[in-house]
């Protein structure tokens, strides 16, 4: 894998655990973001309001619990996962087989700055709690831009809202990072909205 870089909120290097989850600890951090993260996987797939046909990509998949939800959930078309860490492609694979088998759902190695996927291919594109872990929010917001159709919409979201875990209390970006992806999202999309759920801080872009 390529240098993963040092992201753009802290100036470190990803940890295994969660960031860029790498052999026996990232497999774990990828069981506990399962259990720890499906309440905001839930208001975020609510919030894109897929519909039938519309094709999705998501953006550091994780143990790819939000793919396993976008297959019995919704009836969206394509349905492509990206993620550069190998150990969640296994689990995201676990989670997703049968659908993997009809060529519903792909998993890809790739990340928000290069995602490898052709220009304006995606109707909806999602993304949780990967944002601050970006080397480069504004390569990021660039590329996501360049994929997502005209007329399609993308949703970013990260720990916080309204009632945030006591897990996720300590990872809840400070205002200036919020309004710094606001600025980035302003730039690249006609449309910037931000929203709160119970859960997450989300930006809505088209
Ligand atoms: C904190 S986990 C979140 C996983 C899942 N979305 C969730 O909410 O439970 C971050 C994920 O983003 C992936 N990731 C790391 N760097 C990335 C990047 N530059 N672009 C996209 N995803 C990245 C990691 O491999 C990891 O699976």
């Amino acid at each position: 894998m390529t240098d993963p870089g040092r992201a753009w909120t802290t100036g470190k290097p990803p940890n295994k655990l969660a960031a860029l989850p790498t052999g026996p600890l990232g497999m774990l951090g990828g069981w506990m973001m399962s259990r720890m993260n499906r309440s905001e996987q839930r208001e975020v797939l609510d919030l894109a309001a897929v519909a039938a046909g519309e094709s999705v990509l998501e953006v550091g998949y994780g143990p790819g619990v939000l793919l396993a939800d976008l297959v019995t959930d919704t009836k969206a078309g394509r349905i492509v996962g990206i993620d550069p860490s190998p150990e969640m492609r296994v689990a995201a694979a676990k989670r997703t087989a049968a659908a993997i088998v009809n060529h519903r759902v792909r998993l890809e190695p790739g990340t928000a700055e290069a995602t490898g996927q052709p220009p304006a291919s995606f109707d909806v594109i999602l993304s949780v709690n990967t944002v601050a872990i970006w080397p480069d929010l504004d390569a990021g917001v660039r590329e996501l831009a360049r994929v997502l159709r005209p007329g399609g919409r993308l949703l970013l979201s990260w720990h916080g809202g309204t009632a945030p875990t006591r897990a996720a209390r300590s990872m809840i970006l400070p205002e200036e990072r919020l309004e710094r992806v606001h600025a980035a999202l302003a730039a690249g999309f006609a449309s910037v909205e931000r929203l709160r759920t119970e859960h997450c801080d989300v930006f809505r872009a088209s």
